[in-house]
């Protein structure tokens, strides 16, 4: 399976088991939002607790917040969200389809790494094990020339972006016949901004509604409650204050399922720190969050950091944490080192002093921040597609058949135990339904009579849960049932009374943070 099918499995094992849904699909859906099912549900939430637990109960210096969605207007003025937050479009004339300029120019770049990457693919087969990858790149004439096209390219697109300059952007699209992937043409428009942000109106007459954002991001609802978090909670600087919540984007391409979204949720966590110290929480920061995603057992060569070459003008540090989704690296998350910016320009626009009082050393001054921004709903993304494994499982007639699994870590899985009854008959119904009302307020179990054993097995691993009991004419006789591994499939008997014992650790958020 190539990784287009592949991801198209994707999403429609999604749907099918009740993961990801199109919103409203009865009417033929809206475009890059979705809503979350009931294992959805508790995947998202689970992604939600191992976030917050990892930074607000690990960390005594960083404490939750959960500021509204709207905010004075004014904010987004402050943040420059207004003049900046815009995205650079692009029509086809033939196709009618809109796109974004810049993410057309990547797609070129991202073409010749691909093919710079096939050449060395092809060299390490050629040259076995004495291929010396640095010195190839420097040497080879094809992918030397592949490297000073894409320099040139880059340079000139950073430039255009820096600016920005919008009639040099159409002439790279031009200049490197950069075609409509629908039309196959070139017949281009010019190229305008488009503001992402998403606005509404609050107050009941015509007269007195004032027009209003709905957040394009969480950090903001962070900065405008710096004083009241940090004068109510007696924070000591250096200290950081999480929030989870929605954010709202009109993107132009929303495309790849969930990981481009107009309705999506974020986890953002601002660390306010002392100037000139910004930079080793910086590092501090990257450190903890790498560590964060890598300790989910996807393996380490799934993750990789790209530090921004060119920083924002208030940022003087950013990297992505980049995950490898089955269309290549993509942002996760972006750890970003924001100077005084956000509190410097709320203090202008508010006319409110916003200063923290160091009593180490008697000084005023406005903190620096470091940022940690993960998307909820990319983070799902990137859990689902590491999941999801088709593999070969042995039949119960000795035979070997296809089984689809989602191998999701044990601690973010929905459900964390399925209780069969062998029969419906014989009093084992009554014990399976015992055995998950004394385990329920542990984990999440579930309770599953219709087919066969083996079907059942089939339908939870396709579910994701990690364990399932079997309860059989030997269980009212000695208290034993069959507990299956879901990645394994070895199955064991055990005692019920052991069953909290051996699942409960392993399915708890605490494996994941300890
Ligand atoms: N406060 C900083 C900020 O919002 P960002 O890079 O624009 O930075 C942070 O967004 C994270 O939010 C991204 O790394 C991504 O995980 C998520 N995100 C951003 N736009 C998104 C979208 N349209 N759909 C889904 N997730 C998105």
């Amino acid at each position: 399976m190539n990784q287009e099918e592949l991801f198209k499995r994707l999403v429609s094992h999604c749907k099918e088991y009740g993961y990801v849904f199109q919103s409203s699909e009865i009417y033929d859906g809206l475009s890059a939002v979705y809503d979350y099912g009931p294992y959805g549900v508790e995947l998202k939430n689970n992604i939600k607790k191992y976030w917050w637990d990892s930074m607000v109960l690990l960390h005594e210096q960083v404490v939750g917040l959960d500021s509204a969605i709207f905010m004075h207007p004014t904010v987004w003025k402050a943040s420059g969200h207004v003049d900046a937050f815009n995205d650079p479009l692009i029509d086809n004339k033939d196709s009618k389809k809109r796109y974004r300029a810049d993410v057309l120019i990547e797609e070129h770049l991202e073409k010749i790494d691909n093919k710079i990457e096939k050449e060395i693919v092809k060299a390490r087969k050629r040259f076995g094990e004495t291929f010396d990858e640095p010195l190839f790149k420097e040497t080879n004439p094809r992918v030397k020339k592949y490297n000073d096209q894409r320099q040139q390219l880059h340079e000139r697109y950073q430039k255009a972006m820096e600016l920005p300059d919008l009639k040099e952007l159409r002439q790279i699209i031009l200049d490197y016949e950069i075609v409509c992937p629908i039309s196959g043409s070139r017949n281009w428009t010019e190229v305008r901004q488009f503001n992402l942000m998403f606005a509404t109106e609050v107050g009941s007459t015509a007269e007195s509604a004032m027009k209003v954002f709905l957040r394009p991001e969480t950090a903001q609802g962070i900065y405008v409650n710096f004083l009241n978090v940090q004068k109510s909670g007696r924070m000591k600087i250096p200290f950081g204050i999480a929030q989870i919540g929605k954010a709202f984007r009109n993107e132009i391409v929303a495309r790849q399922f969930i990981f481009r979204m107009r309705e999506f949720e974020q986890m953002e966590m601002q660390f306010f720190v002392k100037p000139g110290e910004e930079l080793k929480w910086f590092e501090y920061w990257k450190n903890i969050r790498m560590n964060w995603h890598q300790a989910l057992g996807f393996g380490a060569d799934m993750y990789r950091f790209h530090d921004h070459d060119k920083l924002a003008h208030y940022a003087n540090a950013a990297t992505d944490i980049e995950f490898r989704f089955p269309f290549g690296f993509k942002e996760v998350e972006g750890i970003h080192s924001r100077t005084d910016f956000d509190l410097k320009m709320h203090q202008e626009y508010s006319g409110r002093k916003i200063q923290y009082f160091d009593p180490d050393d008697n000084t005023s001054y406005t903190p620096y921040v470091i940022e940690t921004s993960i998307g909820v709903d990319r983070m799902f993304l990137q859990i689902i597609s590491a999941s999801l494994k088709e593999e070969e499982a042995p039949t119960a007639e000795g035979g070997v058949a296809m089984r689809t699994v989602l191998k999701l870590p044990p601690a973010l899985a929905p459900v964390k135990l399925a209780v069969f009854p062998l029969v419906r008959k014989d009093g084992l119904p009554a014990i399976a339904r015992k055995i998950i009302s004394d385990l329920k307020f542990d984990f999440y179990c579930q309770y599953d009579e219709k087919d066969s054993i083996g079907k059942r097995y089939r339908r939870h691993d396709a579910i994701g849960t990690p364990y399932c009991v079997t309860v059989d004419h030997q269980t009212p006789v000695d208290d034993t049932v069959t507990l299956r591994n879901r990645d394994t499939m070895v199955q064991e008997r055990v005692k019920i009374a052991a069953l909290k014992e051996i699942i409960a650790d392993k399915v708890s958020v605490i494996s994941l943070l300890k």
